[in-house]
């Protein structure tokens, strides 16, 4: 079996996403891929969270020690999963820098041809959950990458009362956390890990964009 090589990106707080790109994770590595499981820098307001929670002092503690994501582990990956908490219906702030700050590889067309996928956590059932899917999976797109959903032929996608999705894996905390990660969404979250690693495999490299590569060499 071919190894592929997957990167998992996350911003986390109460540790719900960080559940979700861990079960990421694991599914890539039962599928033989190498991971890499990165965090971004949160450079945040204190009133965003709130920082008393049990589960906010546990998380960080766990997300701080992740390496921190560079543009090489995009680079190095053959399969890319990136995800965030829901921020008004949108991919988060460091989350969004992250990307920004990787513009370079969009010059080189590094990424054509490789495989994107997106996860998150939302308070709200219907809260912007899907909409912040398609927010993350739009950057993939214009780095021409192939985007991974997830097929309803993972049992429980159709099972499930609350996260995830055709468009990635997610979760619904409720509004104070308390509904936590269900067996369901940890799931489809791994059939999401390991479909990335599996098409990663199959997808041959693509030629960067002659015109891109022109432009990247271009004298001033
Ligand atoms: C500034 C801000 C905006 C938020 N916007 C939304 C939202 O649009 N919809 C929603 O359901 N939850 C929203 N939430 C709640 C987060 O999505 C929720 O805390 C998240 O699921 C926690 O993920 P984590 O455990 O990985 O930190 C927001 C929270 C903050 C702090």
């Amino acid at each position: 079996m071919n190894e592929s090589r997957v990167t998992v990106v996350v911003d986390s707080r109460y540790g719900t996403t960080l559940a979700l790109a861990k079960a990421i994770a694991e599914g890539a590595g039962s599928e033989g891929a190498e991971v890499r499981l990165c965090r971004v820098d949160i450079h945040e307001p204190e009133f965003s969270v709130d920082a008393d929670r049990e589960d906010f002092v546990a998380a960080q503690a766990e997300y701080r020690d992740l390496p921190r994501a560079t543009a090489d582990d995009l680079a190095w990956a053959q399969g890319i999963v990136w995800g965030s908490p829901t921020r008004y219906g949108l991919m988060s702030t460091p989350l969004r820098a992250f990307i920004d700050e990787v513009a370079p590889l969009w010059r080189q067309g590094a990424l054509i041809g490789k495989v994107g996928a997106a996860f998150t956590s939302t308070g709200g059932m219907h809260s912007g959950n899907e909409m912040t899917l398609l927010s993350l999976l739009l950057p993939f797109m214009q780095h021409g990458m192939v985007l991974a959903g997830v097929p309803h032929s993972v049992p429980e996608l159709v099972r499930t009362t609350k996260g995830g999705s055709p468009y990635g894996a997610s979760v619904v905390t409720g509004f104070d956390g308390a509904r936590g990660v269900d067996d369901n969404e940890l799931a489809i979250a791994r059939a999401l890990g390991a479909r990335v690693a599996r098409l990663s495999r199959q997808i041959e490299p693509e030629p960067a964009s002659v015109e891109l590569a022109a432009y990247a060499e271009a004298p001033d």
